[in-house]
């Protein structure tokens, strides 16, 4: 494997050589710490072929579609895991064993309930506000509520946000949901598992017991599982850049969501089922696969695609199979929705055009299907998809903050605008 890269120029200047390094697995990367020195930045938009940090919390192959937190493939952790044993292993390196296990979930259980003062915060939206537009606007309050943990520097004050974010954003999201529906704000039930947690607020009233459908509910872990983490997404490198300043870990995770919101990342689950409801009818798929295709049309196949995949994302694999599973369930197994999704994912991996550009389902194609089907609304999907990644954005910024090669991010640019110009008072001009 070589050890360094040279580059040469073609106007006889000197060389430079560059050290090669090697992670324990996925591609080399060439370290260009010093290139500046020499005269010279790297000019990579959209950090196509761009390694920002080093991490050894998620691996992707985006060539064979693998993905593993801390070494364990996703599909082992989908089919075996709960959220918290898959948030213990994103944040602590390693899957809990039955203490430890106990002992996280008891943490979290006591901090699922936010200061009273907070749900004011809430009242200040208008009704119609999107729950993401309260989530930012929630989780970054907490910061206010909880000034003890702005000493990023300290491990303890940092594992303290992560828990007090795990518990308390499912909360936030489930009453961001209430709040938008006019309805009261719904207490967690501290004996309730996570996602049954979370259904519990979503939909139960006080006028009425509301038993979590347990199938519904697993389903539901295994819905946050796959959305717990993924490398450096636009979101988490969002997360890790407001971080590299100091700022503190609530400031942190209310950029991720503000990132997460974007059609192109997180709104791509919201956006996904808007378009199959538009599509409505099979009849209706060669004119959007047509429109996806021409350039002059900025419409893009909702769900499709991926910066690193190119191969089927495996949470695109998981995620039908778990449809399959939620519609059976409530006896939707026709679903005309879901029927529709599969007919467009068929006909466009035959599509020349999604074949040669290796576009392919990704996470958000059949997400919001299986939501919906569990009567979460369209505005709730990338919520949801927050409210998982949560785990996987904390992890990251704490990760970031123990790591001894940190510094704040601060890269550069290639400048197209004037040369020095001469000032023309306003007279003159
Ligand atoms: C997520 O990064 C992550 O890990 C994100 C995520 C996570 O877990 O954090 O996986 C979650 O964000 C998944 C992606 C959800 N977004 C969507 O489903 C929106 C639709 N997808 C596209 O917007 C797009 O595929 C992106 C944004 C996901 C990726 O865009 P890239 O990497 O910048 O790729 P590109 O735009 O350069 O596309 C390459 C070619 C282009 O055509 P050509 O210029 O080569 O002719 O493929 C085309 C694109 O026009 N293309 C599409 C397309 N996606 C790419 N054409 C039609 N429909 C699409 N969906």
């Amino acid at each position: 494997m070589a050890t360094k890269a040279t580059i040469s120029f073609d106007n006889n200047s000197p060389s430079i050589d560059l050290p090669i390094l090697k992670g324990s697995l996925g591609t080399d990367v060439i370290d260009i710490r010093n290139l500046g020195k020499h005269g010279y930045f790297t000019y990579d938009p959209g950090f196509m072929s761009t390694a920002a940090c080093n991490s050894a919390i998620t691996y992707i192959d985006g060539e064979q579609g693998l993905l593993y937190y801390r070494g364990y493939p996703i599909e082992d952790l989908a089919e075996s895991c709960d959220f918290l044993e898959v948030s213990h292993l994103l944040l602590h390196g390693e899957l809990p064993d039955h203490k430890q296990r106990e002992e996280f979930i008891s943490t979290i259980s006591e901090h699922t309930m936010l200061h009273d003062q907070m749900s004011n915060v809430f009242r200040g939206f208008r009704r119609d506000a999107h729950p993401m537009a309260v989530m930012i606007a929630v989780v970054g309050a907490m910061a206010a509520f909880y000034p003890d943990n702005n000493n990023v520097a300290d491990p303890e004050s940092r594992k303290v946000a992560a828990m007090r974010l795990l518990a308390k954003v499912p909360t936030i999201a489930a009453w961001s949901y209430k709040y938008n529906i006019g309805q009261p704000f719904m207490y967690p039930k501290n004996k309730l598992g996570y996602a049954e947690n979370f259904m519990h607020m979503m939909f139960a009233t006080p006028c009425e017991e509301y038993v979590p459908n347990p199938i519904l509910a697993r389903a539901f872990e295994r819905i946050l599982i796959l959305h717990a983490d993924h490398e450096q997404n636009a979101s988490t490198s969002t997360v890790r850049l407001v971080g590299s300043s100091g700022a503190n870990p609530f400031a942190c995770i209310a950029a991720g969501i503000a990132s997460l919101w974007g059609p192109s990342h997180g709104g791509a689950n919201e956006a996904t089922l808007k378009m199959l409801e538009e599509m409505g009818d099979v009849s209706r798929i060669g004119e959007f696969i047509k429109r996806a295709k021409d350039k002059s049309d900025s419409f893009k196949l909702m769900g499709f695609g991926h910066r690193v995949y190119r191969n089927m994302d495996p949470r695109a694999s998981i995620m039908r199979k778990t449809c399959h599973e939620v519609l059976n369930e409530l006896g939707l197994h026709d679903d005309p929705m879901f029927k529709l999704a599969m007919e467009l994912e068929k006909i466009a991996l035959e599509d020349d055009y999604f074949v040669t550009r290796k576009l392919y389902p990704n996470v958000d194609f059949y997400s919001g299907i299986v939501m919906r089907a569990m009567g979460i609304p369209n505005s709730m999907f990338t919520a949801i998809f927050a409210l998982a990644r949560t785990a996987g954005w904390i992890s990251q910024w704490c990760e970031m903050n123990a790591d001894p090669e940190q510094k704040i991010g601060r890269p550069r640019q290639m400048y197209v605008g004037s040369a020095r110009r001469e000032f023309m008072p306003l007279h003159k001009r």
